[in-house]
């Protein structure tokens, strides 16, 4: 059986994104049909917009960060039922890649992804679906074991952030770049991943955590998810700064920084604030022709003589089946906050707002509710 529902689709390169009408056919073989009840606006949903589909084939549903309920299950799914709330993760390792082969699911290469199952209804083309989701609509289509159940008492609108930008962030600091208790820790970029990071550095009992924006308001906000310090980089230098709160007779620095924003300077920075032997993960996701000048030999900050290393960070180097229930059951026990990082509940039509305020104003998640 098929199914109408209204979806946010980019339909054309450089244009807005609209509300259309799509079919959703039944799901196959291991694949699960989900109602979604709640979708976080991030800011990968705007870089694919911003960058033409960023080689995804138009029509795109937009969204990765949804939750909902199972509606319909395929043949063969065995670990999910109708009425089951999930959240859908992106990154549900294939288990076919060399890294899941030898046992390393969280460095997969690769996603389990469902057959095409999404049509515009207007002139029936088949929709390419963001990071394997499309979850700016009413129904999507995902693998079984990419969509993962959630304890009934789990609100589901605080669930969706789990989806990305939380375990993105939170996961940075607990798997890429495991953060050790009494470590120093500097985030670039406040928004719903850096929270995260900071989050995931207080859960890991880091002694200092430094949050770096241009955008005052994101500082403020830092420090209630676990901040310990403030540096706003338009106004201060951001190296000066983090070196004089670190200063411990060794010069300074911070053992872990962490780059949110997407902007290659970023990665940069977070480099040249590590201290000896430190560990810097980059984040943010880059355009094509995107690049960072490592410096090897400045005696205080090149990367040779500082020892420093580069991580990078994609979905928090996530095993959902295990991390998503961990971060539901963080939440319920008030040790993750997932509560004030709703900024805002809007409606699916407002997903083109939503993207301007991320680019302008002062909002952490909008959530769409359908
Ligand atoms: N690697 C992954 O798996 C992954 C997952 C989710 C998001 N992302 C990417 O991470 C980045 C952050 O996502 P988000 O949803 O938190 O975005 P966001 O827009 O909510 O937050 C970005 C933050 O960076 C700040 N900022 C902008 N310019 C800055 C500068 N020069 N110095 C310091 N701070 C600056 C902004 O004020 C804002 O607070 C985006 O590039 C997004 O596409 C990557
Ligand atoms: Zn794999
Ligand atoms: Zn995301």
């Amino acid at each position: 059986m098929s199914r109408e529902g209204k979806a946010a689709l980019l339909i054309n390169p450089g244009e807005p994104a609209v509300i259309e009408t799509i079919t959703i056919d039944s799901p196959g073989p291991n694949e699960v049909l989900i109602k979604i009840v709640a979708s976080g606006v991030c800011h990968t949903d705007l870089t694919v917009k911003n960058l033409n589909g960023n080689g995804m084939p138009f029509p795109i549903v937009l969204g990765h960060e949804g939750a909902g309920y199972v509606e319909e299950v395929g043949p063969g799914v065995t670990n999910l039922k109708v009425g089951d709330p999930v959240v859908i993760a992106y990154r549900a390792p294939c288990e076919t890649c060399p890294a899941c082969l030898r046992g390393d699911p969280r460095h997969c290469y690769a996603a389990l992804r469902a057959q095409p199952r999404i049509r515009r209804k207007l002139d029936g083309a088949q929709c390419s679906q963001v990071l394997r989701c499309g979850t700016f609509s009413e129904y999507t289509v995902v693998h079984q074991k990419a969509a993962i159940k959630m304890p009934s008492e789990m609100p589901l609108d605080k669930a969706c952030l789990i989806a990305c930008g939380v375990i993105t962030g939170v996961g940075a600091a607990f798997n890429t770049s495991p953060v050790y208790s009494g470590s120093r820790v500097a985030v670039i970029g406040c928004g719903g991943v850096g929270l995260s990071v900071i989050q995931g550095a207080r859960l890991q009992h880091a002694s200092q955590i430094i949050a770096i924006d241009v955008n005052p308001v994101k500082l403020e906000w830092a420090k209630n998810f676990g901040a310990t310090h403030t540096v706003n980089s338009k106004l201060v230098d951001p190296l000066q700064e983090v070196r004089r709160i670190t200063e411990d007779g060794w010069d300074g620095g911070v053992d872990f920084a962490f780059e949110a924003t997407g902007i290659p300077a970023c990665t940069e920075l977070a480099i040249k604030l590590l201290s000896y032997g430190g560990t810097a993960t980059t984040i943010g996701f880059p355009a094509a022709s995107d690049s960072v000048n490592l410096n090897l030999g400045d005696m205080a900050t090149g990367v040779y003589w500082n020892k420093a290393s580069l991580h990078v960070c994609h979905c928090g180097d996530t095993l959902p089946s295990h991390d998503f229930p961990l971060l539901a059951d963080l939440y319920l026990k008030k040790q993750l906050k997932l509560d004030d990082m709703v900024t805002k509940h809007i409606q699916l039509a407002d997903v083109e707002s939503a993207f301007h305020e991320m680019e302008t104003g002062n909002v952490i998640r909008s959530v769409i509710e359908f």
